[in-house]
């Protein structure tokens, strides 16, 4: 079966796999902090990023379970992949702030759900965690 062309695609499975992508499906891109480690996952739309870290191995405590009382699930994301997340609530903000290594670009792991029209999305563990739990 022939691919369609991109410009002709609006949302189907085949326009998404034309596009490089699978419709439902985001591809999302750990990078270790020194950068010398890559692992690429799938996951499916809707998922958590911190639960999809965890399940792959990836180091972020999340101590507090999603409740923003603590910044151990903080990840830098790809600035080029960084506008295609909703802004963070005030709340992320302000436990940003505490966190270790925070960047322009940070943002809690546990606060981002991935949505398929993303189609990937890149991120760094932090060179540093920061427990507010543990103090
Ligand atoms: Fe604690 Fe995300 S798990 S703020």
């Amino acid at each position: 079966m022939p691919q369609p062309r991109v410009r002709d695609c609006m949302s189907d499975d085949r326009c998404a796999a034309a596009r490089g992508s699978v419709a439902g499906v985001v591809r999302v891109i750990f990078v270790s902090a020194d950068g010398e480690k890559r692992q690429e996952v799938e996951a499916p739309d809707g998922a958590n990023l911190l639960d999809l870290a965890q399940a792959n191995g990836q180091p972020l405590e999340g101590t507090c379970e999603g409740q923003m009382a603590c910044s151990t699930c903080h990840v830098i994301v790809e600035a080029a992949d960084f506008g295609k997340l909703p802004r963070a609530l005030e709340a992320e903000e302000d436990m940003l702030d505490l966190a270790a290594a925070a960047t322009r670009t940070s943002r809690l792991a546990c606060q981002i759900t991935l949505k398929s029209k993303m189609e990937s999305l890149t991120v760094f563990m932090p060179s540093e965690s920061h427990n507010m739990q543990g103090l």
